[in-house]
């Protein structure tokens, strides 16, 4: 079998390699339009960071996994191709600011029918609103050659930035959603086929293509929806005496429950969720069903809450002002292990820093220079680039990063964080020296006793800061 998929980004890239790394039986050729990241993935440093990439991608680039630019002919050897082109969210027209932009599922789809000259099964992988596999069919029945057939698929995928290789290895679920008739039928059980080849076939479920299309929908809204709770929690934690881990701890021993995704933060990131939301209170709204787009509005307006109150936070804690001082970032990827930013809260910080004067020194240990510049001078965050580049510098390391500040604020979890040598880090900050710890991963106490003033999410830390302040804690 002859495989092809199109878009070699975050979700193509580590989905094809593990299907070849499974698979050796089948050819796989991943195509994209741009040649420059072809040419990574051929290369040694390839276009994403994710741990355990590299060592599958070696292993079968060239042998059954090739990356490439020629479209055509990729299209026309492959039985079955899978779309997994990028799907932002529309950016002016209508739907603006929530609706999908399909041009580029579109265009896929487009170029198929028009380079096809077998039979095809085409896989939506994609994360697109109900319905977009029905507009790809109509797109491909349309320009339909004679005698030729095309079956469209829904196949989300669930795989998470920085754990994608282990989730495509150990599948909680792989989502097959098909047209309820034989030649549908036909279609996902060859799609079935080829995950049979690692994923236990009780755990590949086969649904409609609707069903499977909002599941995944469904599924980035509910764990979403699961920060944004824990998060609501934490402001209450902060302005009672409760601490959130605990209460996060306690509610997750629920087995109804669970404990994951209760990791309270400064707000999720990521190209997925908030997305995913627009998308489906877009669709709600277009359904006529105003109260459900309401509740699910409230996920991402809760999110957005909670980047503004830390970042206030911060401002607050520095005597109301941050003018002119400058402030140690740490982390700027959404999550740790990747190097992605996309609508990481990171951005909003920084974006309230810099209005309010600041000057930011950042570190990330994955993120390229050029792309924090990138987003922090983008039209939406600013109408001064010029001014932005002024005020901020990026380092390669993080005691750079931290020397002669006010204040180091925590923005990702990398573990590396975690085992810094904090003495130092408050030996060479201003004094008083302040910690806002945006993901809980420090040891609070231990900060505290070096001297540093400490905020974090979701417990309160005044006390202890006010009883220094008036030489009750001793310092160390
Ligand atoms: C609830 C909590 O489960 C329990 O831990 C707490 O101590 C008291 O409140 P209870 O109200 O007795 O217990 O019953 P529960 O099983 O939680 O059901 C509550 C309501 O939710 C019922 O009307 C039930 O029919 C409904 N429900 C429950 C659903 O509609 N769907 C579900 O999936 C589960
Ligand atoms: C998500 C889904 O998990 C995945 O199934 C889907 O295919 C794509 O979207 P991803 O966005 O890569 O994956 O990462 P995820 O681990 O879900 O984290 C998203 C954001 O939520 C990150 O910013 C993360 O830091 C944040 N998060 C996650 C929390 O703040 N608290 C948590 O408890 C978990
Ligand atoms: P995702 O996170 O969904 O994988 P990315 O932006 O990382 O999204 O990757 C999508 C890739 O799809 C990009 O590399 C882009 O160049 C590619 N792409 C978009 N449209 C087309 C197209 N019509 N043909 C080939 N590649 C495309």
């Amino acid at each position: 079998m002859k495989v092809c998929c199109i878009g070699a980004g975050y979700v193509g890239g580590p989905t094809c390699a593990v299907m070849a790394l499974k698979c050796p039986d089948i050819t796989i050729t991943l195509v994209d339009k741009s040649a420059e990241r072809i040419a990574q993935w051929n290369s040694e440093k390839l276009p994403i960071y994710e741990p355990g990439l590299d060592e599958v991608v070696k292993k079968c680039r060239n042998v059954n996994l090739f990356f490439s630019t020629d479209i055509n002919t990729a299209i026309k050897e492959a039985d079955l191709i899978f779309i997994s082109v990028n799907t932002p969210t529309k950016t002016c027209g209508s739907g603006k600011g929530r609706a999908a932009d399909l041009k580029y599922v579109e265009s896929a789809a487009r170029m198929i029918a028009e380079i096809a000259q077998s039979n095809k099964i085409v896989v939506e992988k994609s994360t697109v609103p109900v319905r977009a596999a029905e507009s790809i069919m109509h797109i491909l029945r349309a320009n339909q050659k004679p005698g030729i057939h095309y079956d469209i698929l829904s196949n989300p995928e669930f795989l998470a930035e920085g754990t994608a290789i282990n989730d495509l290895l150990n599948a909680d679920r792989v989502l097959i959603g098909g047209e309820e008739t034989p030649e549908g039928h036909q279609a996902v059980e060859k799609l079935s086929w080829i995950y049979e080849h690692w994923i236990p076939k009780k755990n590949i479920l086969t649904t409609n293509t609707w069903s499977s299309e909002l599941s995944k929908l469904a599924a980035n809204a509910f764990l979403a929806q699961r920060i944004s709770s824990i998060n609501s929690l934490s402001a209450v934690c902060e302005a009672t005496g409760a601490d959130v881990s605990e209460v996060a701890r306690a509610v997750g021993l629920d087995s109804r429950i669970g404990s994951k995704f209760l990791q309270a933060s400064v707000g999720f990131g990521g190209s997925c969720f908030q997305k995913d939301i627009l998308n489906l209170i877009y669709i709600c709204e277009n359904l006529n069903l105003p109260e459900v787009a309401a509740y699910w509005q409230q996920v991402i307006d809760m999110n957005d809450y909670q980047k503004r109150r830390f970042s206030q936070k911060i401002i607050e804690s520095l005597f109301n002002t941050v003018s002119d001082k400058r402030i140690a970032i740490l982390g700027f990827a959404f999550k740790k292990n990747t190097g992605d930013t996309r609508e990481t809260a990171a951005i909003t910080v920084c974006q309230t820093l810099l209005e309010e004067g600041a000057k930011l020194d950042i570190y990330d240990p994955k993120v390229e220079p050029e792309q924090i510049i990138d987003d922090l001078t983008h039209p939406s965050v600013t109408e001064s680039p010029e001014n932005v580049k002024k005020a901020v510098q990026i380092h390669s390391d993080p005691y750079s990063a931290v020397r002669a500040t006010h204040a180091l604020v925590l923005c990702t979890e990398w573990d590396e964080f975690v085992d810094l040598d904090y003495k130092r880090i408050y030996q060479s900050m201003m004094k008083p020296a302040y910690i806002f710890d945006g993901r809980k991963i420090l040891d609070h106490e231990r900060l505290q006793q070096i001297g540093f003033h400490v905020q974090t999410i979701g417990k309160k830390y005044q006390r202890a800061g006010l009883l220094r302040s008036w030489g009750i804690v001793p310092q160390l």
